[in-house]
């Protein structure tokens, strides 16, 4: 509850502003279209870096220094000084921006640890590691509740339960506002329930439905004193979610009481309305404090400016919004705290250290989900001859996924550190063998005991990675360019990952052909129809986006800890390739399940 003393504070600043200087509070740039001169001259309220923007070499250093001058350009002026600036960025599985971060299993393989405790352990680190760069703003925990894996954020999401992902989101914001960064829980409401998963889509639910299942995860986290919240692209009933009074006004801010910041996505205004200061207008009377406006930042502001005092938008609703941005700011001891560069010693020393890396190998064990082991192949034993294959089996890129160095993720082992799968089966199996072209052409049962094919998806994030018969397919969402949020097309035509990968099935058929039995372990954002590929081998192993610590899968896959993860949303069995390309008929494997023998405690 906002007491006497800080709506005092508050009360102080809102007297001394003018209107330019409180409309640049509610303004949030990219840090590449704006400098510091510009920071000081609008009073801009917050800078964000868009998923791959980074400074210099990405070192944190770079990150300081960029913050600090932010900071210094906000807050240094002698007669009248400014309001501190916030710094915010999408660390959603680590501080996945900066190289040498340690980056953690996506939410979708902690929903399958089902731990919330060790969500809150990783939410630490991110902070530790966010405080090293200077930065004291992440846009996480995603709250989405996952209703159709053709979503390309599926695997932002903790999975399809919406009491777990309530528990989730709240040990993570939590965590994440203990260690000095602000949480912003997203994207309000309904994101994960759009029709055919269609991100940024329309999500059809009445009220009750739309309630229990996108809105009450938001709870705890509301409760618990999250300061900031992020509306969604979608729309609910045909209303978009970034012009919808009801869900900003009347029942986050009047009915839940929420203090916070509400923040746009990215440019989320511009699809209310194709005049501008319209869109402004119904957006900002909606209820939303901050606006993410990357690039077309000046405009907002004359926007805003033109809608004050053309009497569309009424001085007490900017009041509220910056109230509500300069309470965020207090308590997040922002008008206390010294300069970046003084206080980002805070975690610089930790930063991608081999302790942060032990959580996250846990997370990565913990995240396994075994669903097939005929014969007991599992687990492998280090002195069997071993033949390492798959598109996926040596590449960093592909195993920690979207929001990894850049905005759709990397290809290869150049810009991310860590271990790939095949270096951690290596370092406890030496007479492991790589295949050469990752085909697998080598197998031969004279030389080979077993084979572990690393197989699934490529990186992809937001609706570069939806699943839509029919649309044109991006051939390489590597190349993907940053605010293209209206993606051309999807990722692929079908959830049957031969269909999309018809390389995996290949390189698993033609080494069981050889008679040497097949391990296979799927690297994916999202539950997939695998059936030939399950039928193909002898052990199936759900890998999810393990991110930088492929060491943690070796260490099941050989047992040293046994197999506890359970699947967090249903595994479907097939999809109708005919019409939208859902998932069809009753799972394969339903919602909590794992191979019963798998989930024997781990030794000792
Ligand atoms: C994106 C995402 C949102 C993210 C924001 C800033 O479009 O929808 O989750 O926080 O832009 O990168």
């Amino acid at each position: 509850m906002a007491d006497m003393r800080e709506e005092a504070f508050v009360s102080g600043w809102l007297k001394r502003m003018s209107l330019r200087q409180k409309i640049g509070q509610m303004t949030m740039a990219e840090r590449l279209a704006v400098t510091p001169e510009d920071v000081k001259a609008h009073a801009l309220g917050a800078v964000l870096s868009g998923g791959g923007s980074h400074p210099g070499g990405n070192a944190p250093a770079d990150w300081v220094a960029m913050n600090d001058q932010f900071w210094q350009a906000a807050v240094a002026d002698a007669d009248s000084p400014g309001v501190p600036i916030l710094f915010g960025i999408d660390a959603v599985h680590g501080h996945n921006n900066v190289r040498g971060a340690t980056i953690f299993p996506h939410n979708i393989g902690l929903g399958a640890a089902g731990s919330p405790q060790l969500a809150a352990e990783i939410a630490r680190i991110t902070a530790k590691e966010m405080r090293a760069t200077g930065l004291d703003w992440n846009f996480a925990p995603t709250l989405a509740v996952v209703g159709n894996s053709q979503w390309g954020r599926t695997y932002e999401s903790f999975g399809c339960d919406p009491q777990r992902v309530a528990e989730f989101g709240v040990s993570y914001v939590r965590a994440l506002q203990d260690e000095g960064v602000m949480a912003c829980v997203k994207h309000w409401a309904g994101d994960g329930g759009t029709q055919h998963g269609m991100d940024q889509g329309e999500t059809t639910l009445d009220w009750e439905a739309f309630e229990a299942t996108h809105v009450a995860p938001y709870y705890p986290a509301l409760k618990a004193g999250v300061m900031s919240l992020m509306v969604s692209f979608n729309s609910w009933n045909g209303d978009k979610c970034h012009g919808h009074r009801f869900l900003v006004t009347e029942l986050l801010k009047q009915r839940l009481g929420f203090e916070g910041i509400v923040v746009s996505d990215w440019d989320g205004l511009k699809y209310l309305d194709d005049d501008y200061g319209v869109a402004v207008r119904q957006c900002v009377n909606a209820g939303l404090d901050m606006l993410m406006v990357p690039e077309a930042w000046r405009e907002f502001m004359d926007a805003l400016e033109a809608q004050v005092r053309g009497g569309h938008v009424r001085m007490e609703r900017i009041d509220d919004a910056v109230r509500r941005i300069l309470r965020a700011k207090l308590r997040q001891g922002l008008f206390d705290a010294p300069r970046p560069a003084e206080r980002s010693g805070i975690g610089a020393a930790s930063f991608g250290s081999p302790a942060h890396r032990q959580v996250a190998k846990r997370a990565v064990r913990a995240s396994l989900v075994l669903l097939k082991n005929r014969l007991g192949l599992l687990p492998l034993a280090p002195s069997q001859r071993l033949l390492v294959a798959g598109k996926n089996a040596h590449n960093l890129g592909h195993q920690c996924g979207g929001w990894t160095l850049s905005w759709q993720g990397e290809n290869g082992n150049a810009t991310i550190e860590g271990t790939t799968i095949w270096e951690g089966i290596h370092a406890m199996a030496p007479q492991a063998e790589l295949s050469a072209d990752l085909s697998g052409a080598e197998a031969d049962p004279a030389k080979h005991d077993a084979a572990l094919v690393v197989i699934g998806e490529k990186p992809y994030a937001e609706g570069f990675g939806d699943i839509r018969p029919g649309d044109e397919v991006i051939q390489d969402t590597g190349s993907a360019v940053r605010g293209l949020i209206n993606p051309l097309g999807p990722y692929g035509q079908s959830l049957e990952l031969a269909r999309t990968h018809p390389e995996d099935l290949a390189c698993i058929r033609r080494i069981a052909a050889t008679g040497v039995p097949v391990v296979a372990l799927l690297i994916s954002g999202r539950p997939l129809v695998v059936n030939a590929e399950l039928d193909a081998c002898a052990a199936f192993v759900a890998g999810w986006l393990p991110g930088s610590e492929g060491q943690g899968v070796a260490e099941v896959l050989f047992g040293q800890h046994g197999f506890t993860g359970r699947l967090p949303l249903p595994w479907p069995r097939s999809a109708n390739t005919s019409g939208d390309g859902a998932a069809s008929g009753e799972p394969l494997f339903p919602t909590g399940y794992a191979l019963a023998a798998a989930l024997v405690p781990p030794p000792g």
